[in-house]
């Protein structure tokens, strides 16, 4: 019995001993074990107070300098330790609050004595290098989008995971997750074909986005349609809801029966389309992000005017994409400045027929149990028109924030590690 349990403590404490003399031997150290990154805790080598902000030298050569109210309002005890909300209110210092004594102590923790409020703050070393902002800003931002154009549709497996591997493990519902985080599509397969067996799956992420359409919505084609998704008619690629201040991010499109000749899909990555003219026609790229266009609903069967002026293109503020607004259904009558619509039509022109080229879209059909995911502010998707004498079709749709999709994948991830 002692036996095994000794030499795996002989083991753990040699591992310890190397381990450690390996790393003070380096300036700094980052390893990736099985995907984990583990990074060696730096040290702060010497302190120097400015007039705004205490400057750190670190031990690998490192300066991070840290603003006085900054510091005082991230004191470690600001926040409520259930809540996790910041208790301590920074409008009841004054603006010229600075550390008074300032060091750093035998724990190796930066201990700050405040010029008011009688208050000492002690910060982990660790904590102020993972959330230095003067290093922080200095890193390449890293784009979470996976850009594609039409030669995805060779690959339309790399883009389609099984209901069951989702239903079934944390693993198979990140899968999905980092599909549609990353690629904004994915097409579920398999799923049963109940009505409203959808909410199932999607609740695994989260609850959906209630709209006036009701969830499910029901894309089939009926009498007197309020929209024309609920026509036989084809739809151009088009994202849902562009009236709205925030459309939803995330639409799922759950087919049931798909037996009418026609109803074929169609998708297309709007973010690449838009970073190809950013590289090659940077007028039409910066009238799209700059000028509003005007959308609306004229619903007739609703007792409410929905309407929204949004550029056709938004960005973060890395610069990268943000969001995408093109219906060529919805779009209003535009009302922009008489000098600008020229310039504003031709760029929605040369936009709206690049996102229906064949360089950029995919096509595919839908079969019975698919479940046509997409990040509805990124990906456009469209199908041909059907024929509703020749059979049936009947899909299902709904819609998720996109707070809900990167929400719960970023709490899986974490969870996992
Ligand atoms: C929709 C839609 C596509 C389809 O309902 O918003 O675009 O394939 N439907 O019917
Ligand atoms: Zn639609």
């Amino acid at each position: 019995w002692i036996w095994p349990k000794y030499f795996v403590t002989i083991i753990y404490l040699n591992f310890c001993h190397i381990f450690n003399n390996f790393s003070r031997r380096l300036k700094y150290l980052q390893i990736n074990l099985f995907g984990i990154n583990i990074g060696i805790m730096r040290q702060i080598s010497k302190l120097e107070k400015n007039s705004t902000y205490l400057k750190i030298f670190w031990d690998d050569g490192e300066e991070s300098k840290f603003n006085f109210m900054w510091l005082r309002d991230n004191c470690p005890t600001a926040h409520d330790k259930d809540s996790n909300h910041r208790m301590f209110n920074i409008l009841n210092v004054s603006k010229n609050i600075n550390p008074k004594k300032y060091n750093i102590n035998e724990n190796g923790k930066l201990e700050i004595e405040w010029s008011e409020g009688n208050h000492t703050s002690y910060y982990d070393a660790k904590w102020l290098r993972d959330n230095c902002y003067t290093i922080n800003n200095k890193k390449k931002y890293v784009s979470p989008y996976e850009l594609w154009d039409s030669s995805l549709q060779k690959n339309i497996q790399n883009i389609s995971i099984e209901y069951d591997e989702i239903m079934s493990s944390d693993e198979g519902l990140i899968k999905w997750l980092e599909l549609l985080h990353h690629k904004g599509i994915a097409i579920v397969k398999k799923s049963p074909t109940e009505k409203e067996s959808g909410f199932k799956i999607l609740n695994r992420i989260s609850h959906t986005r209630e709209t006036f359409f009701k969830t499910p919505f029901e894309v089939i084609n009926i009498p007197k349609p309020n929209n024309s998704a609920y026509t036989a008619h084809a739809l151009r690629n088009h994202m849902d809801l562009p009236w709205f201040e925030n459309p939803p991010g995330y639409q799922f499109l759950h087919c049931l029966i798909n037996s009418a000749k026609g109803g074929d899909s169609s998708a297309v990555d709007a973010f690449a389309v838009a970073e190809y003219l950013k590289k090659n026609d940077k007028e039409t790229f910066d009238t799209l992000l700059k000028v509003p266009l005007k959308f609306r609903d004229k619903d007739y069967t609703q007792k409410s005017h929905r309407g929204f002026y949004a550029p056709a293109l938004s960005l973060t503020k890395d610069g990268d994409y943000h969001d995408v607004r093109f219906s060529v259904a919805t779009m209003d009558t535009l009302d922009c400045h008489p000098d600008l619509m020229e310039k504003v039509y031709k760029s929605h022109h040369i936009f709206g027929n690049l996102l229906h080229d064949d360089r950029f879209q995919i096509k595919f059909r839908l079969q019975p149990g698919d479940i046509y995911s997409f990040n509805n502010r990124r990906v456009l998707h469209g199908r041909t028109e059907f024929d509703p004498n020749s059979g049936h079709r009947h899909l299902q749709g709904y819609y998720i924030d996109r707070d809900e999709i990167i929400g719960r994948l970023e709490y899986l991830k974490k969870n996992k590690l």
